[in-house]
Protein backbone atom coordinates (compact mmCIF):
# COMPACT_ATOMS: atom_id res chain seq x y z
CA UNK A 1 0.00 0.00 0.00
CA UNK A 2 1.30 3.30 -1.18
CA UNK A 3 1.10 6.27 1.93
CA UNK A 4 -1.68 7.65 -0.48
CA UNK A 5 -3.88 4.64 -0.28
CA UNK A 6 -3.71 4.55 3.91
CA UNK A 7 -4.83 8.61 4.14
CA UNK A 8 -9.36 7.99 4.35
CA UNK A 9 -10.66 11.56 4.36
CA UNK A 10 -13.68 11.72 6.06
CA UNK A 11 -16.56 13.44 4.34
CA UNK A 12 -18.39 14.74 7.20
CA UNK A 13 -20.58 17.60 5.16
CA UNK A 14 -23.48 18.68 5.87
CA UNK A 15 -24.90 17.88 2.15
CA UNK A 16 -23.97 15.76 -0.58
CA UNK A 17 -23.71 18.56 -2.78
CA UNK A 18 -21.08 20.11 -0.22
CA UNK A 19 -19.80 16.51 -0.48
CA UNK A 20 -19.10 16.63 -4.02
CA UNK A 21 -17.71 19.83 -4.41
CA UNK A 22 -15.03 18.84 -1.76
CA UNK A 23 -14.14 15.74 -3.69
CA UNK A 24 -13.99 17.69 -6.29
CA UNK A 25 -11.37 20.25 -5.04
CA UNK A 26 -9.46 16.97 -3.28
CA UNK A 27 -9.57 15.33 -7.13
CA UNK A 28 -6.65 12.37 -7.23
CA UNK A 29 -5.23 13.82 -4.11
CA UNK A 30 -7.44 11.19 -2.13
CA UNK A 31 -8.41 7.65 -3.40
CA UNK A 32 -10.85 6.48 -0.16
CA UNK A 33 -13.35 8.43 1.97
CA UNK A 34 -15.46 7.97 4.92
CA UNK A 35 -19.03 8.52 4.44
CA UNK A 36 -21.15 8.98 8.02
CA UNK A 37 -23.96 9.66 10.08
CA UNK A 38 -23.97 13.78 8.68
CA UNK A 39 -24.09 13.00 5.47
CA UNK A 40 -26.24 9.91 5.45
CA UNK A 41 -28.99 10.65 7.79
CA UNK A 42 -28.83 14.48 5.70
CA UNK A 43 -30.17 12.52 2.54
CA UNK A 44 -27.71 11.33 -0.08
CA UNK A 45 -24.16 9.87 1.36
CA UNK A 46 -25.58 5.94 0.53
CA UNK A 47 -26.05 7.63 -3.14
CA UNK A 48 -23.02 9.21 -2.92
CA UNK A 49 -20.62 6.21 -1.73
CA UNK A 50 -22.74 4.38 -4.60
CA UNK A 51 -21.27 6.97 -7.05
CA UNK A 52 -18.04 7.47 -5.61
CA UNK A 53 -17.75 3.70 -5.84
CA UNK A 54 -18.22 3.62 -9.17
CA UNK A 55 -15.54 6.30 -10.02
CA UNK A 56 -13.19 3.71 -8.56
CA UNK A 57 -12.76 5.41 -5.11
CA UNK A 58 -12.73 3.43 -2.04
CA UNK A 59 -15.78 3.68 0.09
CA UNK A 60 -15.59 3.48 4.79
CA UNK A 61 -19.08 3.61 5.25
CA UNK A 62 -19.15 4.98 9.37
CA UNK A 63 -22.35 4.10 11.15
CA UNK A 64 -21.07 2.60 14.26
CA UNK A 65 -23.91 0.23 14.22
CA UNK A 66 -25.20 -1.02 17.71
CA UNK A 67 -28.59 -2.58 18.38
CA UNK A 68 -30.23 -6.24 19.34
CA UNK A 69 -28.59 -8.62 17.30
CA UNK A 70 -31.47 -9.07 14.66
CA UNK A 71 -31.47 -5.47 13.73
CA UNK A 72 -27.67 -5.09 13.69
CA UNK A 73 -27.42 -8.54 11.11
CA UNK A 74 -30.14 -6.98 8.50
CA UNK A 75 -28.79 -3.62 8.48
CA UNK A 76 -25.17 -4.81 7.77
CA UNK A 77 -26.77 -7.05 5.06
CA UNK A 78 -28.10 -3.99 3.69
CA UNK A 79 -24.77 -1.98 3.57
CA UNK A 80 -23.34 -5.25 2.10
CA UNK A 81 -25.01 -4.55 -1.31
CA UNK A 82 -23.62 -0.90 -1.56
CA UNK A 83 -19.68 -2.22 -2.83
CA UNK A 84 -17.96 -0.18 0.15
CA UNK A 85 -14.66 -1.35 1.79
CA UNK A 86 -15.21 -0.86 5.31
CA UNK A 87 -18.80 -0.49 7.77
CA UNK A 88 -18.13 0.23 11.47
CA UNK A 89 -19.71 -1.44 14.38
CA UNK A 90 -19.39 -1.16 17.89
CA UNK A 91 -17.59 -3.46 19.42
CA UNK A 92 -19.97 -5.37 21.58
CA UNK A 93 -19.13 -9.32 21.06
CA UNK A 94 -22.84 -9.16 20.63
CA UNK A 95 -22.95 -7.01 17.56
CA UNK A 96 -19.81 -8.07 15.88
CA UNK A 97 -20.88 -11.33 15.90
CA UNK A 98 -24.17 -10.40 14.32
CA UNK A 99 -22.38 -7.80 11.77
CA UNK A 100 -20.63 -11.10 10.57
CA UNK A 101 -23.71 -12.89 9.89
CA UNK A 102 -24.93 -9.80 7.75
CA UNK A 103 -22.08 -9.12 5.62
CA UNK A 104 -21.45 -13.13 4.63
CA UNK A 105 -20.66 -13.78 1.28
CA UNK A 106 -20.03 -9.77 0.36
CA UNK A 107 -16.32 -8.22 0.43
CA UNK A 108 -17.40 -5.83 3.23
CA UNK A 109 -14.92 -6.04 5.92
CA UNK A 110 -16.11 -5.14 9.11
CA UNK A 111 -14.00 -2.58 11.65
CA UNK A 112 -14.83 -3.00 15.44
CA UNK A 113 -15.48 0.83 17.04
CA UNK A 114 -12.94 -0.24 20.28
CA UNK A 115 -13.28 3.58 22.31
CA UNK A 116 -14.28 6.47 21.10
CA UNK A 117 -10.94 8.81 20.31
CA UNK A 118 -12.84 11.64 21.44
CA UNK A 119 -13.17 9.76 24.97
CA UNK A 120 -10.56 9.64 27.53
CA UNK A 121 -10.59 7.88 31.03
CA UNK A 122 -12.87 10.46 32.88
CA UNK A 123 -15.47 10.03 30.23
CA UNK A 124 -15.69 6.31 30.51
CA UNK A 125 -15.32 6.15 34.05
CA UNK A 126 -18.00 8.84 34.13
CA UNK A 127 -20.15 6.70 31.73
CA UNK A 128 -19.75 3.20 34.06
CA UNK A 129 -16.74 1.70 32.82
CA UNK A 130 -14.75 -0.26 34.86
CA UNK A 131 -11.49 0.16 32.36
CA UNK A 132 -9.08 2.88 31.24
CA UNK A 133 -9.23 3.37 27.36
CA UNK A 134 -5.74 1.63 26.90
CA UNK A 135 -7.18 -1.62 28.68
CA UNK A 136 -10.60 -1.27 27.29
CA UNK A 137 -9.06 -0.92 23.76
CA UNK A 138 -7.20 -3.82 24.26
CA UNK A 139 -9.73 -6.00 25.48
CA UNK A 140 -11.90 -5.28 22.54
CA UNK A 141 -9.38 -5.52 20.05
CA UNK A 142 -8.40 -9.26 21.71
CA UNK A 143 -12.17 -10.10 21.05
CA UNK A 144 -12.75 -8.45 17.75
CA UNK A 145 -10.03 -10.21 16.41
CA UNK A 146 -11.12 -14.07 18.15
CA UNK A 147 -14.62 -13.21 16.86
CA UNK A 148 -12.92 -12.66 13.13
CA UNK A 149 -13.21 -9.13 12.21
CA UNK A 150 -10.88 -7.75 9.75
CA UNK A 151 -9.87 -4.38 12.28
CA UNK A 152 -10.47 -1.89 14.57
CA UNK A 153 -11.00 1.71 15.10
CA UNK A 154 -8.70 3.12 18.05
CA UNK A 155 -6.00 6.22 18.44
CA UNK A 156 -3.14 5.96 17.62
CA UNK A 157 -2.01 6.09 20.86
CA UNK A 158 -3.11 2.27 21.65
CA UNK A 159 -1.62 1.43 17.70
CA UNK A 160 1.91 -0.08 18.99
CA UNK A 161 0.24 -1.83 22.37
CA UNK A 162 -2.24 -3.62 20.06
CA UNK A 163 1.02 -4.30 17.49
CA UNK A 164 3.75 -5.55 21.06
CA UNK A 165 0.58 -7.63 21.46
CA UNK A 166 0.85 -9.21 17.87
CA UNK A 167 -2.87 -8.24 17.03
CA UNK A 168 -2.79 -8.44 13.41
CA UNK A 169 -6.27 -6.83 12.88
CA UNK A 170 -5.88 -3.46 10.54
CA UNK A 171 -5.87 -0.67 12.59
CA UNK A 172 -7.61 2.41 11.53
CA UNK A 173 -6.97 5.58 13.52
CA UNK A 174 -9.13 8.65 13.80
CA UNK A 175 -7.76 11.56 15.92
CA UNK A 176 -5.09 12.73 13.70
CA UNK A 177 -3.93 16.26 13.85
CA UNK A 178 -0.84 17.31 12.61
CA UNK A 179 1.37 19.06 14.55
CA UNK A 180 0.40 22.62 16.60
CA UNK A 181 -3.09 21.73 14.43
CA UNK A 182 -6.61 22.43 17.03
CA UNK A 183 -7.59 18.91 18.42
CA UNK A 184 -11.40 20.21 18.75
CA UNK A 185 -13.14 17.76 20.28
CA UNK A 186 -10.51 14.62 20.02
CA UNK A 187 -8.92 13.71 23.07
CA UNK A 188 -6.56 11.00 22.37
CA UNK A 189 -4.72 12.49 18.73
CA UNK A 190 -1.45 12.28 17.24
CA UNK A 191 0.25 13.60 13.93
CA UNK A 192 0.20 11.25 10.82
CA UNK A 193 4.14 10.68 11.32
CA UNK A 194 3.53 9.38 14.55
CA UNK A 195 0.48 7.27 13.94
CA UNK A 196 1.85 5.20 10.98
CA UNK A 197 5.29 4.84 13.32
CA UNK A 198 3.02 3.34 15.87
CA UNK A 199 1.75 0.72 13.51
CA UNK A 200 -1.79 2.09 11.77
CA UNK A 201 -2.41 1.03 8.75
CA UNK A 202 -5.28 3.63 8.09
CA UNK A 203 -5.98 6.92 9.13
CA UNK A 204 -8.99 8.81 9.02
CA UNK A 205 -8.90 12.29 8.83
CA UNK A 206 -11.61 15.11 8.56
CA UNK A 207 -11.00 18.43 9.51
CA UNK A 208 -7.63 19.00 9.39
CA UNK A 209 -8.33 18.10 5.36
CA UNK A 210 -11.83 19.22 5.19
CA UNK A 211 -11.68 22.40 6.60
CA UNK A 212 -8.51 23.80 5.35
CA UNK A 213 -8.06 26.88 2.77
CA UNK A 214 -6.69 24.41 0.17
CA UNK A 215 -7.84 21.07 0.93
CA UNK A 216 -5.94 19.54 -1.75
CA UNK A 217 -2.71 20.67 -0.29
CA UNK A 218 -3.33 20.25 3.05
CA UNK A 219 -3.88 16.33 1.82
CA UNK A 220 -0.68 16.24 0.14
CA UNK A 221 1.05 17.55 2.73
CA UNK A 222 -0.27 14.80 4.87
CA UNK A 223 0.79 12.45 2.65
CA UNK A 224 4.20 13.36 2.48
CA UNK A 225 4.45 13.52 6.17
CA UNK A 226 3.17 9.72 5.71
CA UNK A 227 5.47 8.51 3.28
CA UNK A 228 8.70 10.02 5.25
CA UNK A 229 7.56 7.83 8.40
CA UNK A 230 6.86 4.96 6.54
O1 LIG B 1 -12.50 15.92 11.83
P1 LIG B 1 -11.82 14.73 12.45
O2 LIG B 1 -10.44 14.48 11.86
O3 LIG B 1 -11.82 14.77 13.95
O4 LIG B 1 -12.74 13.51 11.99
C1 LIG B 1 -12.57 12.23 12.51
C2 LIG B 1 -13.63 11.33 11.93
O5 LIG B 1 -13.42 10.02 12.45
C3 LIG B 1 -15.06 11.72 12.29
O6 LIG B 1 -15.84 11.47 11.14
C4 LIG B 1 -15.44 10.77 13.42
O7 LIG B 1 -16.82 10.43 13.37
C5 LIG B 1 -14.59 9.54 13.11
N1 LIG B 1 -14.25 8.68 14.24
C6 LIG B 1 -13.57 9.13 15.37
N2 LIG B 1 -13.29 8.27 16.40
C7 LIG B 1 -13.65 6.99 16.33
C8 LIG B 1 -14.33 6.52 15.19
C9 LIG B 1 -14.59 7.40 14.15
O8 LIG B 1 -13.19 10.30 15.42
N3 LIG B 1 -13.33 6.14 17.30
Amino acid sequence: MTPRDRLIVALDAPSADAARALVARLGDSVTFYKIGMELIYGGGGLALAEALIGEGKRIFIDLKLHDIPHTVERATAQIATLGATFLTVHAYPQTMRAALVGAAGSNLKLLGVTVLTSADDADLAEAGYAFGARALVARRAAQAEAIGLAGVVASAAEAATLRAEGRRLTLVCPGIRPAGGDAGDQKRVATPARAIAEGADYLVIGRPITGAAEPRAAAEAIVAEMAAAA
